[in-house]
Protein backbone atom coordinates (compact mmCIF):
# COMPACT_ATOMS: atom_id res chain seq x y z
CA UNK A 1 0.00 0.00 0.00
CA UNK A 2 1.25 3.42 -1.14
CA UNK A 3 2.12 5.97 1.69
CA UNK A 4 1.01 9.64 1.36
CA UNK A 5 1.04 12.41 3.77
CA UNK A 6 -1.53 14.87 2.77
CA UNK A 7 -0.63 18.72 4.05
CA UNK A 8 -3.79 21.12 4.12
CA UNK A 9 -2.96 24.70 4.44
CA UNK A 10 -5.42 27.79 4.98
CA UNK A 11 -7.11 28.83 1.95
CA UNK A 12 -10.90 28.39 0.68
CA UNK A 13 -9.91 25.47 -1.65
CA UNK A 14 -9.20 23.54 1.79
CA UNK A 15 -12.73 22.05 1.28
CA UNK A 16 -11.52 19.89 -1.71
CA UNK A 17 -8.59 18.45 0.41
CA UNK A 18 -11.92 16.36 1.91
CA UNK A 19 -12.68 15.22 -1.50
CA UNK A 20 -9.04 14.20 -2.50
CA UNK A 21 -8.58 12.41 0.67
CA UNK A 22 -11.58 10.34 0.05
CA UNK A 23 -10.10 9.72 -3.68
CA UNK A 24 -6.55 8.94 -1.99
CA UNK A 25 -8.25 6.25 -0.08
CA UNK A 26 -10.48 4.63 -2.57
CA UNK A 27 -7.25 4.51 -5.09
CA UNK A 28 -5.73 2.18 -2.13
CA UNK A 29 -3.52 4.92 -0.77
CA UNK A 30 -2.28 4.95 3.32
CA UNK A 31 -3.38 8.83 3.90
CA UNK A 32 -2.07 11.08 6.85
CA UNK A 33 -3.03 14.67 7.10
CA UNK A 34 -1.48 17.49 8.26
CA UNK A 35 -3.07 20.35 8.97
CA UNK A 36 -1.62 23.77 9.62
CA UNK A 37 -3.72 26.40 11.68
CA UNK A 38 -4.68 28.20 8.50
CA UNK A 39 -6.54 25.18 6.88
CA UNK A 40 -7.87 24.44 10.70
CA UNK A 41 -10.23 27.41 10.29
CA UNK A 42 -11.42 26.34 7.23
CA UNK A 43 -12.09 22.64 7.81
CA UNK A 44 -11.74 20.54 10.96
CA UNK A 45 -9.43 17.89 11.39
CA UNK A 46 -12.25 15.53 12.72
CA UNK A 47 -13.34 15.38 8.76
CA UNK A 48 -9.93 14.11 7.69
CA UNK A 49 -9.61 11.55 10.48
CA UNK A 50 -13.19 10.16 9.55
CA UNK A 51 -11.93 10.24 5.92
CA UNK A 52 -8.69 8.49 6.10
CA UNK A 53 -9.15 6.59 9.22
CA UNK A 54 -6.18 7.85 10.98
CA UNK A 55 -5.54 10.29 13.60
CA UNK A 56 -4.82 14.08 12.09
CA UNK A 57 -1.77 15.86 12.43
CA UNK A 58 -1.36 19.55 13.53
CA UNK A 59 1.56 19.98 16.34
CA UNK A 60 5.03 20.04 15.87
CA UNK A 61 5.79 19.68 19.59
CA UNK A 62 2.95 17.96 21.12
CA UNK A 63 4.31 15.02 23.29
CA UNK A 64 1.21 12.62 22.86
CA UNK A 65 2.04 12.76 19.25
CA UNK A 66 5.48 12.58 19.36
CA UNK A 67 5.09 9.56 21.12
CA UNK A 68 3.08 8.10 18.43
CA UNK A 69 4.25 9.37 15.29
CA UNK A 70 7.05 12.29 15.78
CA UNK A 71 8.33 14.72 12.80
CA UNK A 72 10.45 12.19 11.48
CA UNK A 73 9.19 8.93 11.65
CA UNK A 74 6.23 10.42 9.69
CA UNK A 75 8.86 12.05 7.54
CA UNK A 76 10.00 8.80 6.61
CA UNK A 77 6.84 7.22 6.52
CA UNK A 78 5.95 8.94 3.44
CA UNK A 79 6.60 7.66 -0.13
CA UNK A 80 4.91 10.59 -1.52
CA UNK A 81 3.56 13.93 0.29
CA UNK A 82 1.25 16.65 -1.66
CA UNK A 83 0.27 20.14 -0.18
CA UNK A 84 -3.30 20.47 -1.55
CA UNK A 85 -4.07 23.45 -1.14
CA UNK A 86 -0.31 25.37 -0.14
CA UNK A 87 -1.12 29.15 0.28
CA UNK A 88 0.84 31.92 -0.61
CA UNK A 89 2.30 31.83 3.18
CA UNK A 90 2.85 28.09 2.70
CA UNK A 91 5.76 28.80 -0.62
CA UNK A 92 7.10 31.85 0.76
CA UNK A 93 7.92 30.06 4.08
CA UNK A 94 9.02 26.72 2.65
CA UNK A 95 10.98 28.83 -0.20
CA UNK A 96 13.19 30.10 3.07
CA UNK A 97 13.80 26.72 4.26
CA UNK A 98 11.67 27.41 7.94
CA UNK A 99 11.08 25.07 10.13
CA UNK A 100 8.89 26.27 12.71
CA UNK A 101 5.49 23.94 12.45
CA UNK A 102 4.82 20.26 11.58
CA UNK A 103 4.45 20.89 7.83
CA UNK A 104 7.61 22.60 6.97
CA UNK A 105 9.34 20.51 9.14
CA UNK A 106 8.45 17.02 7.48
CA UNK A 107 9.44 18.94 4.13
CA UNK A 108 12.94 19.33 5.39
CA UNK A 109 13.17 16.13 6.49
CA UNK A 110 11.50 13.93 3.81
CA UNK A 111 13.11 12.27 1.21
CA UNK A 112 9.82 11.41 -0.66
CA UNK A 113 9.21 13.74 -3.58
CA UNK A 114 6.79 16.64 -2.63
CA UNK A 115 3.98 18.06 -4.59
CA UNK A 116 3.04 21.45 -4.19
CA UNK A 117 -0.32 22.85 -5.61
CA UNK A 118 -0.46 26.20 -4.65
CA UNK A 119 -3.94 28.07 -4.73
CA UNK A 120 -4.70 31.21 -4.17
CA UNK A 121 -6.45 34.71 -5.06
CA UNK A 122 -5.86 35.74 -9.13
CA UNK A 123 -4.14 38.75 -7.63
CA UNK A 124 -1.62 37.43 -5.12
CA UNK A 125 -0.70 34.71 -7.70
CA UNK A 126 0.51 37.34 -10.08
CA UNK A 127 2.53 39.24 -7.09
CA UNK A 128 6.23 38.84 -7.77
CA UNK A 129 7.35 37.81 -4.94
CA UNK A 130 5.00 34.65 -5.20
CA UNK A 131 6.15 33.71 -8.85
CA UNK A 132 9.66 34.19 -7.34
CA UNK A 133 8.70 31.93 -4.16
CA UNK A 134 7.46 29.58 -7.07
CA UNK A 135 10.88 29.40 -8.85
CA UNK A 136 12.86 28.67 -5.76
CA UNK A 137 10.82 26.17 -5.21
CA UNK A 138 11.22 24.49 -8.48
CA UNK A 139 15.35 24.95 -8.37
CA UNK A 140 14.55 23.05 -4.61
CA UNK A 141 13.35 20.18 -6.23
CA UNK A 142 9.71 20.51 -5.55
CA UNK A 143 7.43 19.46 -7.94
CA UNK A 144 4.65 22.54 -8.62
CA UNK A 145 1.55 21.08 -9.56
CA UNK A 146 0.04 24.67 -11.30
CA UNK A 147 -3.28 26.21 -10.30
CA UNK A 148 -6.35 26.29 -12.57
CA UNK A 149 -7.40 29.75 -14.50
CA UNK A 150 -11.66 30.82 -13.76
CA UNK A 151 -14.01 31.84 -11.98
CA UNK A 152 -12.58 31.93 -7.93
CA UNK A 153 -14.32 31.71 -4.28
CA UNK A 154 -13.88 35.39 -3.85
CA UNK A 155 -15.73 36.21 -7.10
CA UNK A 156 -12.60 37.42 -9.03
CA UNK A 157 -11.55 35.66 -12.67
CA UNK A 158 -8.00 34.25 -12.99
CA UNK A 159 -5.12 31.65 -12.54
CA UNK A 160 -5.10 30.54 -8.33
CA UNK A 161 -7.95 28.08 -8.48
CA UNK A 162 -6.71 24.27 -6.69
CA UNK A 163 -7.22 22.00 -9.76
CA UNK A 164 -10.18 18.99 -9.32
CA UNK A 165 -9.14 16.27 -6.70
CA UNK A 166 -9.05 13.83 -9.52
CA UNK A 167 -6.26 16.03 -11.40
CA UNK A 168 -4.26 16.11 -8.39
CA UNK A 169 -4.19 12.14 -8.00
CA UNK A 170 -3.11 11.80 -11.59
CA UNK A 171 0.08 14.05 -10.71
CA UNK A 172 0.85 11.40 -7.48
CA UNK A 173 0.22 8.49 -9.70
CA UNK A 174 2.45 9.97 -12.32
CA UNK A 175 5.45 10.99 -9.67
CA UNK A 176 4.87 7.55 -7.68
CA UNK A 177 5.70 5.83 -11.12
CA UNK A 178 8.19 7.73 -11.72
CA UNK A 179 9.92 6.25 -8.79
CA UNK A 180 10.75 2.99 -9.96
CA UNK A 181 11.95 3.98 -13.45
CA UNK A 182 15.83 4.30 -13.30
CA UNK A 183 17.10 7.94 -13.90
CA UNK A 184 19.04 6.95 -17.08
CA UNK A 185 17.91 10.84 -18.56
CA UNK A 186 18.20 13.08 -15.31
CA UNK A 187 18.76 16.13 -16.45
CA UNK A 188 18.78 15.82 -19.90
CA UNK A 189 16.13 17.48 -22.75
CA UNK A 190 14.91 15.29 -24.88
CA UNK A 191 13.12 16.53 -28.11
CA UNK A 192 11.06 14.39 -30.12
CA UNK A 193 8.90 14.71 -33.11
CA UNK A 194 5.67 12.62 -33.49
CA UNK A 195 2.96 11.38 -35.34
CA UNK A 196 2.22 12.32 -39.37
CA UNK A 197 2.93 15.77 -41.01
CA UNK A 198 0.40 17.13 -43.06
CA UNK A 199 0.94 18.90 -46.52
CA UNK A 200 -1.56 20.92 -47.84
CA UNK A 201 -3.01 20.59 -51.55
CA UNK A 202 -5.20 23.24 -50.96
CA UNK A 203 -7.73 24.98 -48.01
CA UNK A 204 -9.77 21.75 -47.79
CA UNK A 205 -7.14 18.90 -48.65
CA UNK A 206 -3.98 17.11 -47.72
CA UNK A 207 -1.12 14.74 -48.10
CA UNK A 208 -0.36 12.30 -45.40
CA UNK A 209 -0.03 9.37 -43.68
CA UNK A 210 -1.22 6.66 -41.08
CA UNK A 211 0.79 7.81 -38.14
CA UNK A 212 -1.36 8.17 -35.21
CA UNK A 213 1.66 9.60 -32.97
CA UNK A 214 1.29 7.00 -30.17
CA UNK A 215 4.94 5.55 -30.57
CA UNK A 216 6.05 9.29 -30.02
CA UNK A 217 3.78 9.96 -27.07
CA UNK A 218 4.70 6.92 -25.24
CA UNK A 219 8.86 7.91 -25.88
CA UNK A 220 7.82 11.11 -24.26
CA UNK A 221 6.75 9.66 -21.49
CA UNK A 222 9.25 7.33 -20.81
CA UNK A 223 11.45 9.48 -21.39
CA UNK A 224 10.13 11.97 -19.13
CA UNK A 225 9.91 9.36 -16.88
CA UNK A 226 13.80 8.73 -16.81
CA UNK A 227 14.18 12.35 -15.69
CA UNK A 228 14.36 14.06 -18.39
CA UNK A 229 12.78 17.28 -19.68
CA UNK A 230 10.99 16.39 -23.07
CA UNK A 231 9.48 18.53 -25.61
CA UNK A 232 7.30 16.59 -28.25
CA UNK A 233 6.52 18.43 -31.40
CA UNK A 234 3.87 16.47 -32.73
CA UNK A 235 2.61 17.01 -36.36
CA UNK A 236 -0.53 16.46 -38.25
CA UNK A 237 -3.56 16.43 -36.14
CA UNK A 238 -2.05 14.29 -33.26
CA UNK A 239 -5.35 13.37 -31.24
CA UNK A 240 -3.67 11.97 -28.22
CA UNK A 241 -3.52 13.53 -24.79
CA UNK A 242 -0.28 15.27 -23.96
CA UNK A 243 1.57 13.22 -21.51
CA UNK A 244 1.85 14.96 -17.85
CA UNK A 245 5.12 16.84 -17.79
CA UNK A 246 5.58 16.79 -21.47
CA UNK A 247 6.05 20.29 -23.17
CA UNK A 248 4.20 20.19 -26.56
CA UNK A 249 4.40 21.75 -29.38
CA UNK A 250 1.77 21.42 -32.13
CA UNK A 251 2.69 21.57 -36.05
CA UNK A 252 1.06 20.65 -39.24
CA UNK A 253 3.74 20.68 -42.02
CA UNK A 254 7.01 19.16 -42.21
CA UNK A 255 8.48 22.62 -42.80
CA UNK A 256 6.92 23.72 -39.45
CA UNK A 257 8.47 20.54 -37.83
CA UNK A 258 11.86 21.24 -39.10
CA UNK A 259 11.90 24.62 -37.36
CA UNK A 260 10.08 24.12 -34.37
CA UNK A 261 12.68 21.08 -34.16
CA UNK A 262 15.89 23.53 -35.25
CA UNK A 263 14.69 26.21 -32.33
CA UNK A 264 13.70 23.56 -29.73
CA UNK A 265 16.99 21.41 -30.16
CA UNK A 266 18.96 24.61 -30.14
CA UNK A 267 17.85 26.04 -27.12
CA UNK A 268 16.72 29.40 -25.71
CA UNK A 269 19.29 31.89 -24.64
CA UNK A 270 17.39 33.02 -22.40
CA UNK A 271 17.04 29.68 -20.20
CA UNK A 272 17.91 29.48 -16.76
CA UNK A 273 20.12 26.63 -15.21
CA UNK A 274 18.03 24.39 -12.66
CA UNK A 275 19.01 21.73 -10.12
CA UNK A 276 19.84 18.20 -12.44
CA UNK A 277 17.73 16.02 -10.77
CA UNK A 278 19.72 13.81 -8.59
CA UNK A 279 18.97 10.09 -9.69
CA UNK A 280 19.14 9.41 -5.87
CA UNK A 281 16.98 11.87 -4.75
CA UNK A 282 13.34 11.62 -6.15
CA UNK A 283 12.49 15.30 -6.30
CA UNK A 284 11.08 16.25 -9.65
CA UNK A 285 10.16 18.92 -11.03
CA UNK A 286 8.86 19.77 -14.63
CA UNK A 287 9.90 23.20 -14.38
CA UNK A 288 7.41 24.77 -15.50
CA UNK A 289 8.20 28.40 -15.52
CA UNK A 290 11.49 28.18 -17.46
CA UNK A 291 12.48 28.53 -20.60
CA UNK A 292 13.87 25.57 -22.88
CA UNK A 293 17.82 24.46 -22.34
CA UNK A 294 19.64 22.62 -25.87
CA UNK A 295 19.00 18.97 -26.71
CA UNK A 296 21.16 16.45 -25.47
CA UNK A 297 18.76 13.80 -27.72
CA UNK A 298 16.90 14.17 -30.90
CA UNK A 299 14.25 11.04 -31.14
CA UNK A 300 12.28 11.27 -34.75
CA UNK A 301 9.40 9.11 -34.62
CA UNK A 302 7.66 11.08 -36.72
CA UNK A 303 6.21 9.56 -40.22
CA UNK A 304 7.57 13.19 -42.24
CA UNK A 305 5.48 13.27 -45.82
CA UNK A 306 8.72 13.21 -47.91
CA UNK A 307 6.81 14.88 -50.33
CA UNK A 308 4.59 18.61 -50.56
CA UNK A 309 3.07 20.41 -52.81
CA UNK A 310 5.31 22.76 -54.95
CA UNK A 311 2.13 25.32 -53.98
CA UNK A 312 -0.89 24.50 -52.06
CA UNK A 313 -3.66 26.03 -54.09
CA UNK A 314 -5.14 29.25 -52.84
CA UNK A 315 -8.58 28.21 -53.05
CA UNK A 316 -10.58 24.93 -53.22
CA UNK A 317 -9.66 22.97 -56.44
CA UNK A 318 -12.62 22.48 -58.47
CA UNK A 319 -12.86 19.01 -60.02
CA UNK A 320 -13.73 19.53 -63.54
CA UNK A 321 -11.11 17.89 -65.10
CA UNK A 322 -10.79 14.01 -65.39
CA UNK A 323 -7.49 13.69 -64.36
CA UNK A 324 -5.31 15.76 -61.81
CA UNK A 325 -1.44 16.00 -61.63
CA UNK A 326 0.41 17.38 -58.21
CA UNK A 327 3.13 18.87 -58.42
CA UNK A 328 5.14 17.63 -55.37
CA UNK A 329 8.79 18.69 -54.44
CA UNK A 330 10.65 16.62 -51.73
CA UNK A 331 10.11 18.16 -48.13
CA UNK A 332 13.15 18.49 -45.90
CA UNK A 333 15.07 15.75 -43.96
CA UNK A 334 14.33 17.03 -40.44
CA UNK A 335 16.56 14.23 -38.87
CA UNK A 336 19.55 14.27 -41.14
CA UNK A 337 19.39 18.60 -40.64
CA UNK A 338 19.54 18.38 -37.21
CA UNK A 339 22.47 15.58 -37.03
CA UNK A 340 24.07 17.89 -39.79
CA UNK A 341 23.72 21.02 -37.72
CA UNK A 342 23.70 19.93 -34.22
CA UNK A 343 26.30 17.11 -34.14
CA UNK A 344 26.37 16.59 -30.07
CA UNK A 345 23.45 15.90 -30.24
CA UNK A 346 22.26 12.17 -29.70
CA UNK A 347 20.23 11.26 -32.62
CA UNK A 348 18.24 8.73 -32.60
CA UNK A 349 16.10 7.43 -35.94
CA UNK A 350 13.07 5.01 -36.98
CA UNK A 351 12.79 3.21 -39.63
CA UNK A 352 8.89 2.53 -41.25
CA UNK A 353 10.45 -0.26 -43.75
CA UNK A 354 7.87 -2.95 -45.57
CA UNK A 355 11.11 -5.30 -46.91
CA UNK A 356 14.87 -5.94 -46.25
CA UNK A 357 14.20 -4.15 -43.03
CA UNK A 358 17.90 -4.26 -41.92
CA UNK A 359 19.95 -3.46 -44.75
CA UNK A 360 17.33 -0.33 -45.39
CA UNK A 361 17.63 0.21 -41.48
CA UNK A 362 21.32 0.58 -41.51
CA UNK A 363 22.13 2.54 -44.84
CA UNK A 364 19.52 5.22 -43.40
CA UNK A 365 21.61 5.05 -40.26
CA UNK A 366 24.96 5.67 -42.29
CA UNK A 367 23.18 8.40 -44.58
CA UNK A 368 21.45 10.56 -42.18
CA UNK A 369 24.98 10.04 -39.62
CA UNK A 370 22.64 8.82 -36.58
CA UNK A 371 23.77 7.50 -33.30
CA UNK A 372 21.04 4.53 -33.12
CA UNK A 373 17.95 3.63 -35.58
CA UNK A 374 14.91 1.35 -34.25
CA UNK A 375 13.50 -0.19 -37.10
CA UNK A 376 9.66 -1.78 -37.12
CA UNK A 377 8.35 -3.95 -39.77
CA UNK A 378 5.35 -1.60 -40.93
CA UNK A 379 4.12 -4.76 -43.68
CA UNK A 380 2.48 -6.36 -40.21
CA UNK A 381 -0.63 -5.47 -39.18
CA UNK A 382 -0.55 -6.21 -35.74
CA UNK A 383 2.28 -3.76 -35.11
CA UNK A 384 3.83 -0.37 -36.15
CA UNK A 385 1.45 2.47 -37.70
CA UNK A 386 -1.61 3.18 -35.29
CA UNK A 387 -1.24 -0.27 -33.94
CA UNK A 388 -0.80 -0.32 -29.89
CA UNK A 389 2.09 -2.60 -29.89
CA UNK A 390 5.35 -2.69 -31.62
CA UNK A 391 8.33 -4.49 -31.85
CA UNK A 392 11.77 -3.52 -32.82
CA UNK A 393 15.38 -4.08 -34.07
CA UNK A 394 17.60 -1.84 -33.14
CA UNK A 395 21.18 -1.09 -34.36
CA UNK A 396 23.67 1.63 -32.98
CA UNK A 397 26.77 3.59 -34.45
CA UNK A 398 28.97 2.35 -31.90
CA UNK A 399 27.50 -1.12 -31.62
CA UNK A 400 28.16 -4.19 -34.31
CA UNK A 401 25.38 -6.39 -32.80
CA UNK A 402 21.80 -5.16 -33.12
CA UNK A 403 19.11 -5.66 -30.50
CA UNK A 404 16.18 -7.24 -30.82
CA UNK A 405 12.99 -5.72 -29.40
CA UNK A 406 10.13 -8.77 -29.20
CA UNK A 407 6.32 -7.63 -29.57
CA UNK A 408 5.06 -4.95 -26.63
CA UNK A 409 3.06 -2.51 -25.89
CA UNK A 410 4.47 0.75 -27.20
CA UNK A 411 4.69 1.81 -23.80
CA UNK A 412 7.39 -0.98 -22.74
CA UNK A 413 9.13 -0.71 -26.35
CA UNK A 414 9.78 3.10 -25.69
CA UNK A 415 10.91 2.30 -22.19
CA UNK A 416 13.73 -0.41 -23.00
CA UNK A 417 14.33 2.45 -26.16
CA UNK A 418 15.09 5.03 -23.66
CA UNK A 419 17.50 2.60 -21.68
CA UNK A 420 18.99 1.63 -24.68
CA UNK A 421 19.91 5.77 -25.48
CA UNK A 422 20.47 6.28 -21.63
CA UNK A 423 22.78 3.47 -22.01
CA UNK A 424 24.76 4.65 -24.99
CA UNK A 425 24.93 8.51 -24.05
CA UNK A 426 25.89 7.96 -20.65
CA UNK A 427 28.72 5.52 -22.07
CA UNK A 428 29.39 8.07 -25.02
CA UNK A 429 31.16 11.14 -22.48
O1 LIG B 1 2.59 7.04 -34.89
P1 LIG B 1 2.25 5.58 -34.75
O2 LIG B 1 0.89 5.27 -35.34
O3 LIG B 1 2.44 5.06 -33.35
O4 LIG B 1 3.28 4.75 -35.68
C1 LIG B 1 4.64 4.70 -35.34
C2 LIG B 1 5.53 4.73 -36.58
C3 LIG B 1 5.35 3.45 -37.38
C4 LIG B 1 5.20 5.92 -37.45
C5 LIG B 1 6.98 4.85 -36.03
O5 LIG B 1 7.30 3.72 -35.25
C6 LIG B 1 8.02 4.97 -37.17
O6 LIG B 1 8.50 3.99 -37.69
N1 LIG B 1 8.36 6.24 -37.53
C7 LIG B 1 9.26 6.53 -38.66
C8 LIG B 1 8.46 6.51 -39.90
C9 LIG B 1 9.23 6.95 -41.12
O7 LIG B 1 8.81 7.84 -41.76
O8 LIG B 1 10.34 6.37 -41.39
P2 LIG B 1 11.27 6.77 -42.65
O9 LIG B 1 11.95 5.51 -42.97
O10 LIG B 1 10.51 7.44 -43.73
O11 LIG B 1 12.27 7.85 -42.07
C10 LIG B 1 13.46 7.52 -41.35
C11 LIG B 1 13.70 8.50 -40.26
O12 LIG B 1 13.92 9.81 -40.77
C12 LIG B 1 12.57 8.65 -39.25
O13 LIG B 1 13.16 8.79 -37.98
C13 LIG B 1 11.85 9.90 -39.69
O14 LIG B 1 11.22 10.57 -38.58
C14 LIG B 1 12.99 10.74 -40.24
N2 LIG B 1 12.59 11.64 -41.33
C15 LIG B 1 12.16 11.13 -42.52
C16 LIG B 1 11.84 12.00 -43.53
C17 LIG B 1 11.96 13.38 -43.35
N3 LIG B 1 11.67 14.23 -44.30
N4 LIG B 1 12.39 13.85 -42.16
C18 LIG B 1 12.70 13.00 -41.14
O15 LIG B 1 13.08 13.44 -40.06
Amino acid sequence: MKRIILAITGGIAAYKSAVLARLLVKAGFEVRVIMSQGAQAFITPLTLQALTGNAVHTELLDAAAERGMGHIELAKWADIMLIAPASANTLARLAMGMADDLLTTVCLATAAPVLVAPAMNQQMWQHPAVQLNLQTLADLGYQLVMPDSGEQACGDVGMGRLPEPDTLLVHVEHTLARLTVPQVLAGRHVVITAGPTIEAIDPVRYLSNHSTGKMGFALATACCNAGARVTLIAGGKVQLPTPLGVTRINVLSAEQMLVAAQQYVKGNENWQSVIDDDPHDHHHHDAPLLDHPPADVFIATAAVADYRTRQAAPQKIKKTQDELNLDLVKNPDILATISAEFPNVFTVGFAAETQDVERYARGKLTAKNLDMIACNDVSRSDIGFGSDDNAMTVFFRDQHDAVILPKASKGEIAAQLVGLIGRHINVRE
